[in-house]
């Protein structure tokens, strides 16, 4: 039997690297949907060699970009004719505003609209090689989101924190969306948060946020430990039929935000985000 294949974003550092190491070790074929070449090449040879896997591929992506996702699958499809596990790792948490090319506020265009448009643009190749499963990584932080969808732009002043806790707000809720459109099948959505973790997630290093993340380092996760949750979804045979559920960083599955459960809302969500990622 041929391996089965996994697609994961964001593997250049942090949990995303870990995530793919362990994966090609338990006999995964590994894509890596990276935006910085060099280095993701670098980590794919070097990856080859620690884990003797030499399945291990490089596809570009920069999820702030619907053109390069849309290539990402395109390209992914047309070397790959099956899917087994999606792990929409990647992520960015900014320090001061930005837009994407497409005009999106940057964070939710990242976190959320570029991880959207491409679970949406695989789902046929999941549904083909069903069983197959989608683990989005989200964070507690999502308790804190409120859902502007008509303004995501901006809302008052700009504070990361709140733009990055929409945005995993919204993968939570599209999240369990998702496992409702796919119950008739056997392909699972699920989402979780990895734990605080030391890693690059604030990129602007001037940033308020990077000097205190500095200050509490020695208090969180290192990476190893941080993969630890994205890998029990994405592995463990007893979650075979578990879907639109997130965990916690103990692998645990709780409840999320009160937000997530209003069924309007996710609706809602699901078909602005369709609307704003151009499909139809
Ligand atoms: N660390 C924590 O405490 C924590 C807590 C809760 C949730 N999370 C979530 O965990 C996930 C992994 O983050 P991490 O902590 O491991 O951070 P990290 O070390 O910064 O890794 C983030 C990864 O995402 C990639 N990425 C960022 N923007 C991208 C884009 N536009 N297109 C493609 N890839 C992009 C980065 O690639 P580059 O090398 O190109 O920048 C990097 O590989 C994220 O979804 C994050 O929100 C983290």
């Amino acid at each position: 039997m041929s391996a089965p294949v996994c697609l994961i974003t964001g593997t250049t550092s942090g949990i995303g690297r870990v995530t793919a190491r362990r994966l090609a070790e338990n006999g995964f074929e590994v894509v890596m949907a990276c935006r910085h070449l060099p280095r993701a090449e670098a980590l794919r040879d070097a990856l080859i060699k620690e884990t003797r896997n030499a399945k291990i591929h490089v596809v570009p992506c920069d999820l702030a970009s619907l053109e390069s996702v849309r290539e990402c699958a395109i390209n992914f499809k047309h070397n790959h004719p099956r899917l087994d596990l999606l792990v929409n790792n990647a992520g960015m948490l900014p320090g001061r505003p930005r837009l994407s090319d497409d005009g999106f506020e940057l964070t939710l265009a990242t976190n959320y609209l570029g991880p959207y448009l491409l679970t949406r643009l695989l789902l046929d190749s999941l549904v083909a090689s069903q069983p197959a499963r989608i683990v989005n990584v989200a964070s507690n932080t999502h308790t804190l989101g409120k859902l502007d969808l008509n303004r995501p732009q901006r809302s008052g002043i700009f504070s990361g924190m709140r733009v990055y806790a929409q945005a995993k707000l919204a993968v939570v809720m599209a999240t369990i969306s998702l496992a409702e459109r796919l119950a008739s099948t056997t392909v699972t959505a699920n989402c979780l948060h990895p734990g605080v973790v030391a890693t690059n997630i604030i990129p602007d290093s001037r940033s308020l946020l990077k000097a205190a993340a500095k200050l509490v380092s020695p208090l969180m996760l290192d990476a190893e430990r941080g993969a630890k949750t994205t890998l029990h979804v994405a592995l463990a045979a007893e979650l075979a039929n578990v879907s639109g559920k997130y965990f916690n960083q103990h692998q645990r599955i709780i409840e999320p935000a009160a937000l997530a459960g209003d069924r309007a809302l996710r609706e809602h969500l699901w078909s602005v985000s369709e609307r704003m990622v151009g499909l139809g």
